[in-house]
């Protein structure tokens, strides 16, 4: 049984996608049920520490035992229950499929870029009711995050779990800032996968990948101005590629349990990251939503 309660703030939380539940290489000392007023977060936030006590919270998206499909995800009760904890910047790991060879099953990819195909029926605000506001959202992800991830992490030789093939996983960033290198997730409703005709257009579009999960979780954060980057794990080629023979369920379990054990050891990793270099991360964010109030009604 681990407290109910936790002392003092905690400034980076891990978001887990689908195979990512908790982060088993970390010392837990509180869970908490956070209230919010958009009702209650998709599972119990686990406040953990590292050895030199740098504490960090994690919520499993899709709950503890998976029951949340994508469009019925709490996104602003998870976003507001991390705020209120005082988390200024979130790494939020989500599966998704590839939509470029290059991309193999067991990869991941730092994005850069989101195209919105979700069908317009998830709460996507937190201004409502005679709030009105805009974020900015051009640059949909934290480029702090994502710089510290490509400078610090190894693109080769971190990620583990070489396939049968013996292929051994590989880390794709953006290897500068400039627009052109960008990586874009397409985010679809769901829950049902893409069509072949689909997964064709999201390519001709310049998609990397694609997932169910990253809307509106990324535009609530920056609403909430939290710094947020998603770490997307790749399990399978979605259906453009006809020339991968059709998968199996043993492939995608296999897949599966590949990438939690590697976004385990990431998560670990860039938890120390932050801890050392990610002091002010989230900071140019502080105050940007004040201007961008257009009528306070209240
Ligand atoms: N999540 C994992 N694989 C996916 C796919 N092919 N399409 C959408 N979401 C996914």
């Amino acid at each position: 049984e681990l407290p109910s309660t936790y002392d003092g703030p905690v400034t980076f939380a891990i978001i887990g996608g689908t195979g990512l539940y908790n982060l088993p290489n970390l010392k837990p000392v509180a869970r908490l049920t956070v209230s919010t007023p958009w009702g209650f977060p998709s599972s119990p936030i686990t406040i953990s520490v590292t050895e030199k006590g740098f504490p960090v919270a994690f919520l499993a998206r899709h709950g503890q035992a998976h029951d949340l499909l994508p469009t019925d995800v709490p996104a602003r009760a998870n976003i507001a229950a991390l705020k209120s904890l005082g988390v200024t910047a979130v790494v939020a790991f989500s599966a998704v499929g590839s939509l470029q060879q290059e991309i193999k099953p067991r990869d991941f990819v730092v994005p850069t870029q989101i195209i919105d195909r979700t069908k317009g029926n998830r709460p996507l605000t937190f201004f409502e009711k005679g709030f009105v506001a805009h974020a900015m959202f051009g640059e949909p992800f934290d480029l702090k995050l994502n710089r510290l991830i490509r400078d610090h992490i190894p693109k080769t030789g971190f990620l583990e779990a070489e396939d049968k093939k013996g292929v051994v996983p590989v880390l794709h960033t953006k290897p500068d800032d400039r627009g052109a290198e960008d990586l874009t997730v397409i985010c679809m409703e769901g829950p049902q996968f893409s069509t072949r005709a689909e997964s064709k257009i999201y390519r001709s579009w310049g998609g990397s990948v694609i997932n169910m999960s990253v809307l509106p979780e990324a535009k609530l954060a920056r609403e909430a101005e939290l710094a947020y980057q998603m770490i997307c794990m790749s399990t399978d080629y979605d259906s453009w590629n006809e020339d991968e023979e059709p998968v199996t369920v043993e492939t995608i379990v296999g897949n599966l349990n590949a990438n939690s054990a590697n976004a385990c050891k990431l998560a670990a990793a860039l938890i120390e990251i932050v801890s050392e270099h990610g002091k002010d991360l989230g900071a140019e964010l502080k105050g940007s939503m004040k201007f961008s109030v257009s009528t306070a009604n209240h």
